[in-house]
């Protein structure tokens, strides 16, 4: 087994470190390979994926993928911006199923924007379509418009589309992961105002006769938005779109307490996944050591159980985790009144500690 080791921009370099040192001291039998990816491949290579980082990602069973971006590559051309690297990623991966677990830990409760009742014990799962929809519809680009409000102005299009196969595969991923779950799916739509959105609704309600066991719902996108900070808890599995995916996704993450807690994991159809924070690359703190470990150790976790078959040691990342948060450390972004604030690499060692069985002091 051989995992791509993607470090990235920013942040990505300190918090792939500590998964990494995790994966070490799991003393399983894989290879690690690293190579540079986003601004940081842009800056040696002159792009942000090269050829030698795509034929790596492609060859491994799993990438691990730190983050990728800075405000200083704001102003290249837009097939040169570190993000091109994780949609290319995506793209020639054919990463099309994105799994977004929102879990907020018990020991969390009080970091969440939210009051502690209305986010104690969430588990919810976003699943979004990740390599359809407005993200990369053509054409797209600018021009001069002949129609609209100012005919003969400068306009920018972009275009939503998504065909019937697509919508199918991702949905069948959605029923298949609600049936170990809760069984209930909630499908994101815009139909009301949207084709490519109706025709979603009508592809996953067809779907869904093959699963009478699952029960699907659907709802527009600004209403789940308003219900995931009303009543968060009243989803299960979430399946939609790239786009509302994304945004969606985010508004979750901050439900838990942090987003810095938040793993990922996009898949293909065999199964082979980048697995990523769900979090950027944070250059504001990147380099002071602040930034927490914790969503990509647990990408770790993922990657073990999903695209490496170590269910096992996937549990023991998960238990040293959860160890590690009841012994009272916390980065700075989950950090609260009684509770030890420590540092990336602290945090890291306190789950290599976790997970080899030392204790924890404090
Ligand atoms: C994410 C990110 C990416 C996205 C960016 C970096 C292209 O926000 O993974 O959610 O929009 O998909
Ligand atoms: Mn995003």
């Amino acid at each position: 087994m051989k995992i791509a080791i993607l470090p990235g921009d920013g942040i990505g370099t300190e918090i792939v470190a500590e998964a990494v040192r995790v994966l070490q001291v799991l003393d399983l039998r894989f290879e690690m390979e690293e190579a540079k990816v986003g601004g940081a491949a842009y800056e040696a290579h002159g792009h942000p994926l090269p050829d030698a980082t795509l034929k790596l990602a492609q060859a491994a069973d799993a990438v691990l993928f730190g983050a990728v971006g800075d405000w200083k590559y704001d102003t290249l051309e837009r097939s040169l911006r570190p993000e091109q690297a994780i949609l290319g990623l995506r793209k020639h991966l054919g990463l099309f199923a994105n799994f977004r677990p929102a879990i907020c830990y018990e020991q969390l409760t009080h970091a969440s924007s939210l009051k502690p009742e209305l986010v104690a014990g969430l588990d919810i799962l976003i699943i979004r379509e990740l390599t359809g929809d407005i993200y990369f519809g053509q054409p797209r680009g600018r021009r001069t418009a002949v129609d609209g409000h100012f005919p003969g102005a400068l306009e920018a299009f972009d275009t939503m589309r998504y065909s019937k196969p697509e919508i199918e595969r991702i949905a069948h991923v959605a029923f298949q992961a609600a049936r170990k779950r809760n069984k209930r799916v909630t499908s994101v739509d815009k139909a009301n105002v949207l084709e490519t959105f109706q025709l979603w609704k009508d592809v996953v309600t067809e779907v869904s006769a093959q699963y009478p066991d699952v029960a699907l719902d659907h709802m527009y996108v600004d209403n789940a938005a308003m219900q995931l900070v009303k009543a968060p808890k009243k989803f299960d599995v979430v399946v939609t779109g790239n786009m509302f995916g994304d945004i969606l996704s985010d508004e979750a993450a901050m439900l838990t307490g942090s987003i810095g807690m938040l793993p990922s994991a996009s898949l293909n159809a065999n199964n082979q996944g980048l697995y990523e924070p769900s979090h950027g690359s944070a250059p504001d703190i990147a380099g002071k050591g602040v930034a927490n470990p914790l969503a990509t150790i647990l990408s770790a976790a993922m990657m073990l159980r999903f695209s490496l078959q170590q269910p096992e040691a996937a549990d023991r990342i998960e238990s040293a985790v959860r160890a590690v948060l009841a012994s009272g450390y916390r980065t700075p972004d989950i950090w609260s009144e009684g509770t030890q604030k420590v540092g990336t690499r602290e945090m890291g060692d306190a789950v290599v500690a976790a997970i080899t069985g030392k204790t924890i002091t404090k």
